[in-house]
């Protein structure tokens, strides 16, 4: 391993809070986010953020009128949630949530679940602190892959970085889960699609240090040879230099307590 932080957890993002935000689509994602959750919420009722980060979602939809709470563990990433949010923020492991039973009528998170927490801990919590009929929206950061020459070499790329599928996030892997304890899958709903330019040249430029699952944490050394083999896929491809036109599009899933 080199210096590079470890996998997930605080460390990583403690590293990156200060380029996050910028790094990841800044206040334009955050609108958007807000803009897809805020007609699920109910603005009379306090809204609790699990891995609320930089807090650039939890601002967007606190000026949408929502009273917003978070949690996060990464002590780097809340220092500028508080200056968004003030102390409505606090550090908390999603699962171990420092929030009293029943008390919650809603929660989100965005771009959690894929981000190292064990979701089986983080639904079993999120049962806990849920009122009965109260929704935990979740927007995936990997609900939905681009499947063009691009996509399916980067996505079995992360197959065979995350064998055990510890950083995936689709609604397939997490509906049994919630399911388990107490949480209906209700289905996605705010679909907002997005289309956007890139060329395999440029796809393998970006991931050839090893920076993937959204740039989070760096590739252990010793897998940098299965990157290596992805980009010489990707600039092996027809044309690697011509920019592909890539659909994906973000979308809430909605879970509900259903005792
Ligand atoms: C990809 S960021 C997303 C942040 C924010 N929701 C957003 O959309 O900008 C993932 C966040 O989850 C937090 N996180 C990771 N594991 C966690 C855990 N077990 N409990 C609470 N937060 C966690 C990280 O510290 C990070 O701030």
């Amino acid at each position: 391993m080199s210096g590079a932080p470890a996998a997930g957890g605080t460390a990583a993002f403690d590293a990156i809070a200060p380029d996050y935000d910028a790094s990841r689509g800044g206040t334009a994602r955050a609108v958007g986010f807000a803009d897809q959750l805020a007609p699920l919420l109910d603005p009379a009722a306090a809204v609790l953020d699990i891995g609320v980060g930089t807090g650039i979602v939890a601002a967007e939809l606190t000026a949408r009128g929502h009273r917003v709470f978070g949690v996060d563990l990464s002590p780097g990433m809340l220092a500028r949630a508080r200056e968004r949010l003030g102390a409505r923020v606090a550090v908390g492991d999603a699962g171990r949530l420092p929030v009293r039973t029943a008390s919650v009528t809603q929660a989100v998170s965005t771009w959690l679940l894929h981000a190292g927490p064990d979701p089986r801990a983080v639904f079993a919590e999120v049962a806990r602190v849920l009122r009965p009929g109260g929704r935990y929206l979740v927007i995936p950061a990997r609900g939905m892959r681009p499947t063009d020459d691009i996509g399916r070499i980067v996505g079995e790329l992360e197959d065979r970085l995350d064998p055990g599928g510890a950083r995936q996030d689709a609604p397939g892997l997490l509906e049994p889960i919630a399911a388990a304890h107490g949480l209906r899958y209700e289905g996605r709903a705010s679909e907002r699609p997005a289309v956007f330019r890139v060329s395999p040249d440029q796809m393998a430029r970006s991931i050839a240090g090893g920076r993937l699952f959204t740039g989070a944490w760096q590739v252990r050394e010793e897998d940098l040879g299965l990157v290596a083999e992805a980009c010489a896929r990707l600039r092996a491809l027809p044309d690697p230099e011509l920019p592909r036109v890539r659909e994906m599009a973000d979308f809430v899933m909605v879970f509900r307590r259903v005792d």
